[in-house]
């Protein structure tokens, strides 16, 4: 019997989307044990308590790769992370189900191997790969393998996850992401980005708030979020260092300096008059990502 504990993450981080992602001390734990026959799920909603469960049908892909036959197992799901909510849930169930599928085999595969299966499964790496290795992440996918580096995030700064109360399925925010963007578009982003990088890591708060901007996704998916524009315009106007989409939303993510309570504060009020049922969630950076543990 086994645990495997993975982060929670925020993808996209404005500019860097399906790039960049970073991942926070929120967590989802799934205890794996082998058993005669059968599949029984505990500690999850009804509706995800059979086959279709994300984590099993990435432990059935996993054994069909390594041409393995699996036994009977028995999941049980100590959650924290919201479903649907942009904050990497689906990530931690593909990434569990690989690793306890590797695991039952005898870890055959690799740490990159997860990883590469693991973005094939998800389609994209940016909540993959720091669920997996922890930090603040970029990564690209090459000929099918993850190629990933970690970002030196300048201690400074802190995140403060602001959560509706609503369900927003990656599919549904694609959905709404044109085929084609003008190229003046994709030149800001490529600016935005690689400022973003930067000045993440050099704790250039200026740089920050300059290039925690985006026109490739966000623009498209904020008309799927109640209250977005009202939000993300407070706090532009306030001292917090960016705002930006978590993921494919809905929760928006604010980074503020670590000493900064005054615009947090005010943020709380903010959100207090709004209709939206808004939570908020301040949040550390996990620099360790997924662990297993025989228990
Ligand atoms: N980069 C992905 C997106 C994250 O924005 O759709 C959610 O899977």
């Amino acid at each position: 019997m086994f645990e495997i504990k993975v982060p929670a993450t925020s993808a996209n981080m404005g500019p860097g989307l399906d790039t960049l992602g970073v991942a926070f001390k929120l967590y989802n734990s799934f205890i794996v044990e082998e058993i005669e026959s059968g599949l029984e799920i505990f500690g999850c909603n009804k509706e995800f308590a059979n086959n279709n469960n994300l984590v099993y049908t990435s432990m059935l892909k996993t054994f069909k790769k390594l041409q393995k036959d699996p036994k009977g197992v028995r999941l049980t799901f100590k959650t924290e992370i919201p479903v649907s909510g942009g904050l990497g849930s689906s990530a931690t169930c593909i990434l569990a189900g690989i690793t306890a599928a590797n695991r039952l085999c005898g870890d055959v595969l690799t740490k990159q191997e997860v990883l590469d299966y693991a973005c094939k499964i998800e389609g994209h790496p940016d909540n993959i790969t720091p669920a997996m290795i922890g930090g603040m992440t970029v990564s690209i996918m090459n000929d099918g393998a993850n190629h990933y580096n970690k970002i030196p995030i300048n201690g400074g700064i802190k995140f403060c996850a602001l959560i509706p109360k609503l369900q927003l399925s990656t599919k549904s925010s694609r959905a709404v992401l044109p085929e084609t963007i003008p190229f003046k578009d994709a030149v800001y982003n490529v600016g935005m980005v690689s400022m973003l990088i930067v000045s993440l890591v050099n704790g250039d708060y200026e740089g920050v708030k300059l290039a925690c901007k985006d026109k490739l996704h966000q623009p498209y998916r904020m008309g799927l979020i109640k209250n977005y524009s009202q939000i993300s315009s407070f706090v532009k106007k306030s001292e917090a260092l960016g705002v930006f989409l978590s993921g494919a939303g809905p929760t928006i993510m604010v980074m503020l300096k670590k000493d900064d309570s005054n615009t947090e504060r005010k943020l709380k009020e903010f959100l207090n008059g709004l209709s939206g049922n808004w939570e908020t969630l301040n949040l550390e950076i996990d620099e360790d990502g997924l662990n297993i543990e025989n228990i």
